[in-house]
């Protein structure tokens, strides 16, 4: 496994690894389950597999936590090493973004509502990131987490409206769970002991609300009480708790009649979590 730095060097060794597909998992480090189980699809479907590990200063608001955000680039490596990963992709921020760096994509319509709307200028920063990631690891599949479910919407636009020759394909990968449910994700670590018990009413309360929208409980209501659960569960806020369209992210306040997600974000203990399941 080669651990590179530098954009010449991956080119050379992008160039060097020979016959068969590449695949991509593009992370920002604090690799936990969820990352490692896209790392183990992305070797079905490739001969060859690539990790990028860059936390994108691009994508995190002014009082977001770019600062806070974990950094265990020797233990992601030795987590990676294990799982046949070939290249890992761990550029410096001034290899990113050099002195005079200017260029920004921004998708509109998909980034804008729920993330986009509580995250101002976010998906502007994935979708460049992400674009650039393509364009220096060329690979022939990309996989990404349905638990970001708007950023794959995002970055799926952002391929398809650019004409990005490079991945062909980009897989979306289902949200892997703790046994109470919550989501993984590698801000999990800023909760304490306690907000982590009590984070498990977020997917619980989602459940919840399915199963009442689905049995003809009216949206709005549904929704209602999933945001008097969260907030009496120990959640200060609810960022959105929103049903919408599956494929084209219409928000629905009827009953769904073609599949639907509930994606939500709250916040506990200072932190941010967000999920999404299928209606
Ligand atoms: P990061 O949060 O590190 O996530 C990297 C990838 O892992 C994303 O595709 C995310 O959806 C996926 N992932 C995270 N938690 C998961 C879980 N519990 N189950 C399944 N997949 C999960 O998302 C980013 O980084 C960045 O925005 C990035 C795309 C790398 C651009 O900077």
């Amino acid at each position: 496994m080669r651990i590179i730095h530098r954009l010449g060097e991956l080119r050379k060794a992008r160039a060097a690894l020979g016959r068969g597909k590449l695949a991509l998992v593009p992370t920002m480090g604090a690799l936990h389950e969820g990352h490692l189980t896209l790392v183990r699809e992305a070797r079905q479907l490739a001969e060859h597999v690539a990790v990028s590990i860059f936390v994108n200063p691009r994508q995190f608001g002014a009082n977001e936590d770019l600062d806070a955000y974990p950094r265990q680039l020797e233990r992601d490596c030795a987590l990676l090493e294990p799982e046949g990963v070939e290249l890992v992709w761990a550029p410096l921020p001034a290899e990113m973004y050099p002195e005079g760096y200017a260029t920004t994509v921004s998708v509109s319509g998909v980034s804008q509502g729920l993330c986009g709307a509580a995250r101002p200028g976010h998906f502007d920063g994935v979708a460049t990131v992400v674009c650039k990631l393509f364009n220096q690891v060329e690979p022939e599949v990309a996989l990404f987490g349905e638990k970001d479910w708007q950023q794959l919407a995002v970055i799926r636009r952002m391929a398809r409206d650019l004409d990005l020759p490079r991945p062909a394909e980009i897989v979306g990968v289902p949200t892997v769970r703790e046994a109470d449910g919550l989501a993984l994700s590698s801000r999990n670590a800023y909760l304490s002991p306690d907000d982590r018990a009590r984070a498990a009413v977020l997917p619980a309360a989602m459940k919840k609300a399915i199963a009442e929208i689905s049995g003809g409980t009216p949206v709005a209501e549904a929704l209602e009480r999933l945001t008097v659960a969260l907030l009496a569960g120990g959640f200060a806020s609810v960022d959105y708790a929103e049903l919408r369209d599956a494929d084209d992210f219409a928000l629905l306040v009827e009953r769904p009649t073609a599949p639907a997600r509930l994606l939500v974000a709250a916040r506990i203990g200072g932190t941010r979590l967000i999920d999404n399941m299928a209606v």
